[in-house]
């Protein structure tokens, strides 16, 4: 199932997601189970980690995740592991056992496969009250929520055009991405499909064309790869704003600012 909301602006719309966020978080918290939640990179994020870093809450139940990292050190300006400690984690009493890192200091196969072992003890070996982790039919973890941005190049996580990744069979992968002449680390979309929940983040009119041509435009998943996140099990929330959704035919939920 796939909803769009369409807000004013940027502004709005981290507001809407970060609203979305702390009501899923409540509702785990209220069911006495963890919550696990897969962030994301990029620019838009960084002003919905700030207003989550000021919500009065309590995050021990939270395990955090990343949806991709870049292949440099943690505290390297690009490392979305910074992006998010600094804006956020750092902000908010969360033990280090429940903040899961992709590393991207280390080769990345090997740090691929390291976090695939993260993921299975941590999320799909757990044991819940009322929420199998472990999708039962297809044993792959299920996520409560992702997080995700899209480049104007319709990738989405480190999921770029006409890379290996976009067919992976495993969870995570060491994606190399010619454009940028180097590897990035990604979740792929057998694993991210299986989330519970996936917010997409869209805004800028410099969105608009490639946002049209992946949500109403023909499946052209090795150009778009945004669109391999359907969601299996949950759904796909795609959060814009106006400027984004200015090439959209569709009938969207509308919500005033
Ligand atoms: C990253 C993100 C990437 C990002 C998009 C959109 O590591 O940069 O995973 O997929 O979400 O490029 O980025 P903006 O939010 O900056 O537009």
């Amino acid at each position: 199932m796939l909803h769009c909301v369409t807000l004013e602006n940027p502004e709005a719309v981290v507001h809407e997601a970060a609203k979305r966020i702390l009501h899923l978080v409540a509702t785990a918290q209220e069911a006495k189970r963890d919550f696990h939640f897969v962030l994301s990179g990029g620019t838009t994020p960084k002003r919905l980690y700030r207003i989550l870093a000021d919500a009065n809450i309590s995050w021990d139940h939270v395990h955090f995740f990343w949806g991709d990292e870049r292949c440099v050190h943690l505290d390297h300006t690009d490392s979305n592991y910074k992006m998010a400690h600094d804006t956020f984690l750092s902000k908010i009493n969360v033990s280090a056992s429940h903040v899961h890192r992709l590393q991207g200091e280390i080769a990345p196969p090997l740090s691929a496969h390291n976090y695939e072992k993260t993921i299975q003890a941590i999320v799909g070996l757990s044991h819940f009250v009322g929420h199998d982790k472990q999708c039962p039919y297809t044993g792959i973890p299920s996520f409560d929520l992702v997080l995700l941005g899209m480049g104007a190049d319709g990738h989405t996580a480190s999921l770029f055009p006409e890379t290996e990744a976009l067919k992976a069979k495993t969870w995570v992968v060491a994606n190399f991405v010619p454009k940028l002449s180097g590897y990035r680390l990604t979740l792929t979309p057998i694993l991210l499909n299986q989330a519970a929940n996936i917010f997409f983040l869209v805004t800028g009119s410099d969105k608009a064309k490639i946002l049209q041509a992946v949500l109403e435009g023909p499946k052209n998943t090795d150009l778009l790869p945004s669109q391999l996140i359907h969601g299996e099990t949950g759904n796909v929330t795609w959060i814009i704003d106006k400027a984004a959704s200015a090439c959209l035919g569709m009938i969207h939920d509308k919500q005033r600012t």
